[in-house]
Parts: structure tokens; sequence; C-alpha cells
């Protein structure tokens, strides 16, 4: 007889890609990221785009204001992120590292993603002054891994990123600390795992707990369309392996991107998942389903920090073993919001110490 595990004990996690948004929804959701996670990578595509240090600092303000206001009392760090131009120049990623505010440089490939449209256009021709400090200063750059050519499918604009971008820019800049975000593909996951030097890569819920067909499953399913989008069961599966391994260059980012209901059901609905209100609900809930519950710790709590130079948190927090269903809809300040797995039924559930 083998008797399942009742409570799962490990050092509070911290949440490595998320958007918290502004005004209204930041207001919204910032306490849903709070509760379950220490620290949070927030990802800087804003309207308009977070650029300068300066405008860090201003959000990393609106976002503990916005803390204060939800009545969320869990202490919580924002980890700030600047947003990659064709013209950042180089004097920026100093003053951004002096800051000490600022954790990571993403880059959106122009017409990627939502509020993309600022982005590079060619990363080697236009940014290697800003690639060059990031090297030299020790500053990661987090990738959005797709593609934007419109001759590639959908579905494979991760791989040929790869090809085509993530290797010839770690052969110009092998010291450069890079975050493959949000990977969806084997090919991905492979590269990761054995690139040589500082790579590392985050894993949202819904790539280890769903395939394409969850887009597809009774009619058209808006709610399960994030960028990059969902891949065929193969690839889940080298995902869910690659979380669950003894490597160390996966970690948790839920790319929680919230979007209110409105603009989900309509024509050209925006992509985005919203994960942050039972992350680690979702989580537990792909780790059990391989038996590997005792791999969540390193991944959502030990292997981040690690990589990004931070100490691990001292503090704990708890997932009992007590089916909970989540909710259809989360009726919040800036609207209802569709949380990922609406109506489905958890087996986990996070407590705090
Ligand atoms: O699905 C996504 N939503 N992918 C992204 O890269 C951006 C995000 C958002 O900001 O809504
Ligand atoms: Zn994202």
């Amino acid at each position: 007889m083998t008797v399942a595990l009742q409570q799962l004990r490990f050092r509070r996690p911290d949440d490595w890609h998320v958007h918290l948004r502004d005004g209204d929804m930041l207001e919204s959701v910032v306490g849903h990221t709070a509760r379950q996670f220490a620290r949070a990578i927030v990802m800087p595509n804003l309207t308009p785009p977070v650029t300068t240090t300066e405008q860090a600092i201003q959000y990393k303000d609106r976002i503990m204001t916005a803390l204060a206001v939800s009545g969320q009392t869990a202490s919580f760090t924002p980890l700030m992120t600047l947003y990659l131009t064709n013209n950042t120049p180089a004097s920026e990623i100093a003053k951004a590292k002096a800051s000490g505010v600022v954790h990571g440089v993403k880059l959106y490939p122009a017409g990627a993603t939502t509020n993309s449209d600022a982005g590079v256009t060619d990363l080697l021709k236009h940014c290697g002054a800003a690639l060059e400090a990031m090297q030299q200063h020790q500053m990661p750059l987090l990738v959005h891994g797709e593609v934007t050519d419109p001759d590639v499918d959908v579905f494979d604009r991760e791989a040929v990123f790869i090809d085509r971008v993530m290797l010839p820019l770690r052969q110009q800049f092998p010291e450069l600390k890079v975050v493959f975000e949000h990977i969806t593909t084997q090919q991905g996951a492979d590269y990761v795992a054995t690139a040589e030097g500082p790579i590392a890569a985050t894993i949202t819920p819904q790539h280890l707990l769903y395939n394409r067909n969850a887009l597809f499953s009774g009619g058209l399913r808006p709610h399960w369309y994030c960028l990059p989008i969902l891949k065929r069961e193969p690839h889940r599966q080298a995902l869910l392996a690659a979380a669950t391994s003894d490597s160390s260059r996966f970690f948790l980012g839920t790319d929680s991107a919230p979007h209110v209901k409105g603009r989900k059901e309509m024509d050209c609905g925006c992509a985005g998942c919203y994960s942050a209100w039972h992350a680690l609900e979702l989580y537990a809930t792909a780790f059990d389903s391989v038996g590997k519950l005792d791999r969540l710790e390193a991944f959502a709590s030990l292997n981040g920090p690690a990589f990004y130079g931070l100490p691990v948190n001292e503090e704990y927090v708890t997932l009992e073993r007590v089916q909970t269903t989540i909710p259809e809809v989360l009726d919040l300040k800036a609207g209802d919001l569709v949380p990922l797995a609406a109506g489905e039924a958890m087996a986990w559930r996070f407590k705090a110490d």
C-alpha cells in the first residue's frame, strides 16, 4: 500500500515572469501574486513600455501602492525589468544595474505579442551596445523566443527562433545571462538543458498542464490562448520532464497575463492566461501528475534565485491535499477575469505559513 502525501511544505517561491499591468488591473491582481510569491520578475510591456530605469522605479512605486490598496499584507518585492528597444543605450544598462531595482531586460521581437510594437526588429544589428553592457554588468536578457516572420508557422516560431536568433546571440555574447522565457517546445527544453554557458528557462503552468487540443475542446476556447501558443502533447511531456528533472536551469514563471473576460471573448481576443490567483495549485497538480512533487521546491523556490544571484527566501509555504474547484470567474475591480482552468478541480490548496 502507498499512502499519498497529504502536505507539502517548502521554501516560499518566487514568480520569475509575471504581468502585473497598471491602474485598476494592477490593484486587482497584485495581491494574488503577493499571496503566493515573495518576489516576482515584473514584465515591462505596459503602454507605453517601461524602457528606462526611472520608469521602472516609478512603476515599482505604483505596484507597492496598489499592493497596500489591495489589502494583501504578505511581504512582496517586485523585481523590475526594462523593455529593450532598438535604441536602448549602454548607459541605460549601467544605470539599471546600479539602481538595484532592475533585474533583467526583456526582449520582445517587434510584433511577437501583446504591446510588442516598440520591440526589437533585429537584435544583433541594433542592440549590440546594450547587449555588450548587459554581458559586462551581469544583467540578464529575458527573451520572448519567437520569430515574427509571417512565413513561419505559428507553432514553429519558437524552434525557428533558436536557430535564427538564440544561437548567433549566444555565440556573440557567450557570457551573457539569458532566460529563455516561457518555453513551449521539446526543442526549447533540449536546448536549455544542453547548451553551454549561463542559460535558463521559465515554464508556465498552462504549458505543463495542457496541449493545443485545449484550444479547441468542444469549441473555440479563448482562455487557453496565450503566446507562445500551446503545442502538441509530446512538447508538453518534454516540458514536464524538464521542469521535474535534476537540472537547475528550469524554474517557475507563470506568465500570468490578465485580460478582462470581454477582451478575451471577442474577435482578435488578447493572448494570455490568468494564473496568479492559483499558481501553486496548478504547478502542484502538474508535478503530482508525474509523481514528482519532491522536485517542486527546486523549481519554484531554489533554481530561480540561484540563476539571478539572489538569496533564497527564508519563509515557508504549505500545500495541502484538499480538492479545490477553480472559480468560473473572478469578480475584480478591473472587471471579470476568467482564471486558467476555470471550473476544474485541483488536488492541492495553497496555505501561507
Ligand atoms: O500570452 C501572452 N500574453 N504572451 C505574452 O508574451 C504577453 C502576454 C500579455 O502581456 O498579455
Ligand atoms: Zn509574458
